[in-house]
């Protein structure tokens, strides 16, 4: 079931990934080589806890951290450990908020000093394949015309998107109806009205798309060692462009 919010609704999500959008550009300044995945989640969560929210993620289906970190051929779900960063690493930050009700949910992945080429285009690409995803996210489309972009962006640029994980609703629930993938060809899925809220969230590898998960149950890498980006964001259907709620 697909949850349509109203006007007052939407203000509290806004407000909710405000602290997310924020937290994530103060995350530029932090994120250098030396840095540990750990203090980058303690740094993380103080700030959302100090701004009066809850960390999303802590205790979701048992996850045991307030932030996911994935280093370089890591796609989604990386555990913040003692591991430290080194120039050249690609490092995605998967950040959700819980406040006042409701959730806001957003990902960035920064390069880690000077980074190669091939991971600099990488960046590049998936972030914009997320904003193909966004002009499509308009009302009488359907969800599928998000994927499509997605995929026929991405892969125009030589890049595969991963099929295993998926974009979704949000709101007082951090996983709701409809899931958003980031593949399938246009015009399939349900149609976008007004008051509908959504994350969406193209993870793209160098590589193949298949991942595997490793032994800690979480961490998902790519099959065959190729590198990852993930970039997300939560947003409004409005009746014209989409806003962006995770964007200050
Ligand atoms: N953005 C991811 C998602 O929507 C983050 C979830 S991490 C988890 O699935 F730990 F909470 F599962
Ligand atoms: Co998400």
């Amino acid at each position: 079931m697909i949850v349509i919010k109203t006007p007052e609704e939407i203000e509290k999500m806004a407000n909710a990934c405000c602290i997310v959008a924020e937290i994530l550009k103060d995350m530029k300044a932090f994120v250098k080589p030396g840095v540990s995945t750990k203090e980058m989640e303690m740094f993380a969560e103080e700030k959302i806890i100090s701004r009066g929210g809850i960390p999303a993620f802590k205790g979701y289906r048992g996850y045991p951290a307030s932030i996911c970190t994935s280093v370089n051929n890591q796609v989604i779900h990386g555990i913040p450990s003692r591991t430290r960063l080194n120039e050249g690493d690609v490092i995605g930050i998967d950040l959700g908020v819980y406040c006042d009700g409701f959730y806001g949910d957003g990902a960035v992945t920064l390069p880690v000093g000077e980074v190669s080429p091939l991971a600099k285009k990488l960046l590049k690409v998936t972030e914009e394949a997320l904003y193909k995803g966004i002009d499509k996210a308009t009302p009488r489309n359907r969800v599928s015309d998000i994927s499509s972009a997605i995929q026929d962006y991405v892969e125009a640029n030589g890049f595969s998107v991963v099929r295993a994980f998926v974009g979704h609703g949000i709101g007082t629930s951090l996983h709701e109806d409809p899931q958003v993938p980031n593949f399938g060809v246009s015009g399939q899925g349900p149609r976008l009205k007004e008051g509908m809220t959504i994350a969406i969230e193209p993870m793209v590898n160098t590589g193949g798309h298949e991942v595997s998960i490793l032994d800690d149950g979480w961490t998902a890498v790519t099959l065959d060692g190729g590198i990852s980006a993930h970039f997300e964001h939560t947003i409004a259907i409005t009746d014209g462009d989409a806003r962006i709620l995770t964007k200050i």
